[in-house]
């Protein structure tokens, strides 16, 4: 352990078995935030790079997926929301549609039982409606099992797009106050929040984006509203366990002033 001149205590991160999974909670932050989302990028430049077909890169990243999800469960993160797919990702080729649609099917069957027994809540976030049947009925049923779990909230972003959810959000509220249910001047920003999807949760302290790109693409944008930014060169696919760490690292040695001093 290492106690820096910030007086935040740095322990380095080893993975254990714990059984037959491995468990990062040596990872002691001073600071940890309570939500992080990511901005799942490059899997597809990853990919080309080593000669391989994008959905390689794709499959890579799935399992990253898995292995942040672990992590944050284990290190005690609240809230950890994934960029899966946006509303902007149907004009991808309709064959890489159907690839990460079928890694999503993948990923909840062959991590289903493990997120429950981790106490995990798997949520979504965005119109989920969209999805292909299969996909859809998977997602329900991840959902519908895990709807009790106390522990981390796993927020999979799918066909969402934060443009949409505000305006969305915006026509919901201007009903209500139609219906008299609210009067305008009554609504606030929680009003606001309450009607997006995140409804409820607490907004993002940390948004990691890989991949070297440094833009949101219409991700949170109400909800990140003070969030810190970390945007690591690596692509999704190489965003191990000790690249998160490092991540977090930064995070703790931020300051954070909320518009004060
Ligand atoms: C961006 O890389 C990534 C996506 C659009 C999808 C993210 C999907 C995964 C990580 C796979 C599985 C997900 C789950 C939740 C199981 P890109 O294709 O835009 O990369 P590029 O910019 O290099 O082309």
């Amino acid at each position: 352990m290492v106690v820096n001149n910030l007086g935040f205590v740095e322990t380095f991160l080893r993975k254990k078995n714990k059984g037959d999974r491995q468990v990062y909670a040596d990872l002691k932050l001073a600071v940890t935030p309570v939500h992080v989302a990511c901005i799942m990028d490059g899997n597809g430049r990853w990919a080309k790079a080593k000669g391989l077909p994008r959905a390689a890169g794709h499959r890579e990243g799935m399992e990253r997926v898995k292995d942040i999800v672990r992590m944050s469960s284990d290190i005690g993160i609240q809230v950890l929301t994934l960029y899966a797919f946006s509303t902007e990702n149907w004009k991808r080729p309709k064959s890489e549609v159907g690839v990460l649609m079928n890694l999503l099917v993948e990923y909840l069957r062959s991590e289903l039982d493990e997120l429950h027994k981790e106490n995990v809540k798997l949520f979504t976030l965005g119109d989920i409606s969209r999805l292909p049947e299969m996909a859809l009925k998977e997602v329900e049923a991840a959902k519908e099992k895990t709807k009790n779990n106390t522990g981390m909230i796993l927020n999979i972003a799918l066909n969402y797009g934060s443009r949409l959810e505000i305006t969305q959000a915006v026509q919901k509220i201007a009903s209500q106050v139609k219906n008299g249910k609210i009067k305008a001047e009554d609504i606030s920003e929680t009003t606001v929040s309450d009607y997006l999807y995140t409804a409820g949760q607490p907004d993002p302290d940390l948004v990691i984006r890989t991949s070297g790109e440094e833009r949101i693409s219409n991700f949170l944008l109400y909800q990140i509203a003070y969030a810190e930014f970390i945007f690591v060169k690596e692509a999704w696919p190489d965003f191990t366990f000790d690249r998160y760490r490092d991540a977090l690292m930064i995070y703790q040695n931020r300051h954070r002033r909320f518009g004060g001093l």
